[in-house]
């Protein structure tokens, strides 16, 4: 069997044929992240930007939740094993393959075939939104935050994790554009974080999460 993730990470794949590749690697996913970035059986990054999620931001009955590059939703399985279960979930991905893995798992209650930075989506609408993985190189770009603010109520969260080395890179952008929306007073830093991102890559993540503001 092929196997995408290594093919992933010696090819330098841009953006054009990325949902392809996507689609390619839905079925191996899961077991390539778990066992041969990781490690330890676990999605380290979902495992994590999960338990910061659950640690900073208020449950609420019916809450609505957008899981951003939700991917084979291993997020959704992880929010649901922490308490996070009568919620509306909704998956949003430009790859179909990675979201019909999703759908298997019946957690998620709508799903988004679309991608960021503008997804065209309601203002104001959702009352926090988790994403993982999908700050990545090549994928979602930083302006893709103001656009999560932007969907997101005032009051909202945003928990999202990224590779240490690729934030601290200045052409990234992260850095600057997360800068740009506290100066704006957009939102406010309520945690970061450095932890085990991919530990047999040797990458550590950033896990940060954000509270937009109310006014
Ligand atoms: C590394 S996977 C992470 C999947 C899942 N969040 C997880 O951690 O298991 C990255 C996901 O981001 C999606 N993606 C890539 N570019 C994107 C974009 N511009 N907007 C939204 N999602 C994107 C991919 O299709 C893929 O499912």
């Amino acid at each position: 069997m092929t196997n995408w993730g290594n093919k992933f990470k010696t090819k330098n794949i841009d953006s054009e044929n990325l949902i392809d590749h996507y689609n390619q690697y839905a079925q191996e996913f899961d077991d390539h992240v778990k066992n041969e970035l990781c490690g330890n059986g676990e999605n380290i990054p979902v495992v994590v930007t999960a338990k910061l999620f659950v640690e900073t931001v208020p449950y609420q009955e019916s809450m609505k939740i957008l899981d951003v590059g939700a991917g084979t939703g291993e997020q959704g399985e992880q929010l649901a094993k922490l308490g996070y279960k009568n919620v509306e979930l909704t998956a949003f991905d430009p790859s179909e393959g990675m979201l019909n893995m999703a759908k298997k798992r019946n957690i998620y209650s709508e799903f988004i075939q679309s991608y960021l930075p503008d997804t065209a989506l309601a203002s104001n609408y959702f009352d926090a939104i988790i994403c993982v993985g999908t700050f990545t190189p090549g994928h979602a770009p930083a302006a893709s935050l103001h656009e999560l603010v932007r969907i997101t109520k005032k009051g909202g969260y945003i928990v999202y994790s990224i590779r240490k080395h690729f934030y601290e890179d200045i052409n990234s952008r992260f850095q600057t554009v997360e800068e740009e929306l506290t100066q704006g007073k957009k939102w406010k830093m309520i945690a970061k974080r450095e932890d085990e991102y991919l530990p047999l890559e040797k990458i550590k993540g950033y896990y940060f999460s954000f509270q937009v503001s109310r006014n």
